[in-house]
């Protein structure tokens, strides 16, 4: 196969979900239908079950887990699907925003009971602040929930999205007979007797044909045809190029747990969703379909084994091939690097492959040389953009607990820093140290792993801050630069990269400090 039937044939894609709408479940039918597994039950869930924040295995077991399922790959219709792992819990939400950073489309499931909910609409906001093709999957419509019309509304409205519905639901929860599918013109009738089996189609061209009362009984079938004319009147009719740039998302319904309107997910999925995309870097736009291989880290896992401290950075390829044991630039260390083992991914295993295409994700073997957002070319200078740290939630000062471990210490949180486990700030004033962290989890993850990987003690202590504000000005010699940054001398900070951060301590703060200094701009984004 040519480069470009290879890149174009390649669709990688993330789910989006709050805890429990059915990613997991949704995944495994994805894969069952590829073939990729033989039966349900073969996707370990990744959540960490509630109650079990300060389970320091329950930690470990999610590591180990999340790593099995970071890239499952299957081929369909001569597709290759690569699924980036999203982890739902809200701690973990750096991560997931990371991984959407190396999606070309996304799948939204929503739950017809629960409806939009909180981690959903954070997660969309950052899929449409990228304008990333979207579909919208309505799952458990074998349970009573929400009216599909309302549904539609509230997707709409609380996820600032366009919809148009490509399923249509023929009753919900203990009425639900099964869907309409608007794309393909034909009804799937729903049993849930058989779990395993793919339902039957049965082609409609015309709702008017007597033939759909016999089916699904008149007072259902006229209802279907009301409901359908509604819905051709109220929403804009599907646009392939309004879909790819963000602007319209198409919505299924069905019951992930039941394989149930997945099959119609994944056709439409396959025959819209986009091949890789392009990429901005610092000095130009990447194309996929360039000859010459570059890509980017979006994720780094730590190996399981204590003993050998080597890490899996997770490669998003955004153009040409990348091959094994071949030179490859890493950028931002100016050094060239050859992989005699990258990883490729599958269902249920990872394996050691020869060549990879845009589109693709191959694990390498790290003994520390990586962080995310890390660039590799085949000699370009240039720097994949678009992969920001966020301001955390949660901070505290970090202490040295074993002066004798000083040195494991900072290598220890060097490399947590570099994996994006957290985030640290130091301080201009004293050079104290401070961890950010999404969750109030990762500061549990970050002492335990410290001191099983490092061998090294720490110790928090609290420290008010409410967020962390990447600092811009356009003249570093201004009088106000410098009177902003001598008053707030206490609360300046460096991060990783050595940016300026202004560590503010309420909303108040950061609105009184652009009122007085209008030219020093704050962000909650590190990336501006
Ligand atoms: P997540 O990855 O998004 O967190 O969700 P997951 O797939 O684990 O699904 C959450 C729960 O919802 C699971 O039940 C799952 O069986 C159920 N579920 C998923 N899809 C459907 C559906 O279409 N209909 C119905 N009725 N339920 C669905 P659980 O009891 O939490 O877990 P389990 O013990 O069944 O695995």
């Amino acid at each position: 196969m040519s480069l470009e039937t290879e890149i174009s044939r390649r669709k990688t894609f993330g789910i989006v979900a709050h805890p429990d709408a059915g990613k997991t479940t949704l995944t495994e039918k994805l894969l069952l239908f590829g073939g990729a597994i033989q039966e349900a039950g073969a996707v370990k869930s990744n959540k960490i079950k509630k109650g079990a924040t300060s389970d320091f295995m329950e930690i470990e077991r999610q590591r180990g887990i999340s790593v099995a399922t970071s890239v499952l790959a299957f081929d369909y219709k001569n597709k290759k699907i690569n699924i980036l792992d999203t982890p739902g819990h809200k701690d973990f939400a750096e991560d997931t925003f990371r991984t959407l950073t190396a999606v070309d489309s996304v799948i939204v499931v929503v739950d017809v009971a629960k409806g939009v909910e909180e981690q959903t609409e954070k997660l969309v906001e950052v899929c449409r602040m990228r304008n990333i093709p979207m579909l919208v999957f309505v799952n458990k419509m074998d349970r009573e929930g929400k009216d599909a019309f309302d549904l539609m509304d509230e997707i709409e409205q609380k996820l600032s999205l366009r919809v148009t519905p490509l399923s249509w639901p023929i009753g919900i929860g203990s009425t639900f007979k099964g869907i309409y599918n608007i794309w393909e013109k034909n009804i799937g009738l729903f049993s849930n007797e058989n779990k395993q089996k793919i339902s039957e189609s049965i082609a409609f061209d015309n709702l008017d044909d007597p033939e759909l009362d016999t089916i699904i009984g008149e007072s259902f079938a006229e209802n279907l045809r009301n409901e359908i004319e509604l819905v051709t009147e109220v929403y804009p009719k599907f646009d392939n190029e309004e879909y790819m740039s963000g602007r319209l998302q198409p919505v299924f319904f069905g019951s992930a747990l039941n394989n149930f309107g997945v099959r119609e997910l994944l056709d439409a999925f396959v025959d819209i969703a986009p091949h890789p995309q392009s990429k901005e870097t610092t000095t130009r736009i990447v194309e996929p379909f360039e000859h010459n291989f570059s890509g980017f880290v979006f994720k780094i896992h730590a190996n399981m084994d204590p003993k050998h401290r080597d890490r899996l950075a997770f490669v998003k390829i955004v153009s040409g091939k990348f091959e094994r044991n071949k030179n490859y630039l890493h950028v931002r260390q100016g050094k060239n690097m050859k992989f005699s083992s990258p990883n490729a991914f599958f269902a249920d295993k990872k394996e050691i492959v020869d060549e990879s295409f845009a589109g693709d994700i191959v694990g390498l073997h790290d003994t520390g040389n990586f962080r995310i957002g890390d660039t590799l070319t085949e000699g370009e200078k240039m720097m994949f953009k678009g992969i920001p740290s966020f301001s955390p939630e949660h901070f505290r000062y970090i202490n040295n607990a074993d002066p004798l471990k000083a040195k494991q210490l900072e290598k220890g949180i060097d490399q947590l820093m570099d994996e994006g486990v957290a985030q640290l700030f130091t301080l201009e004033m004293n050079n104290r140290k401070i961890i950010g962290t999404v969750g109030a989890l990762q500061y549990e993850v970050i002492q335990y792993r410290l001191e099983h990987e490092y061998g090294a003690k720490v110790s928090y202590e609290p420290i008010s801050i409410f967020k962390a504000c990447w600092v811009e000005v356009e003249d570093e010699k201004s009088a106000e630069f410098q009177e902003f940054k001598r008053v707030k001398q206490k609360y300046l900070a460096h991060d990783k990269f050595g940016q300026l951060v202004f560590l503010a301590d309420s909303s108040f703060t950061i609105q009184m400090t652009q009122e007085k200094y209008p030219s020093v701009k704050l962000h909650f984004v590190s990336e501006f």
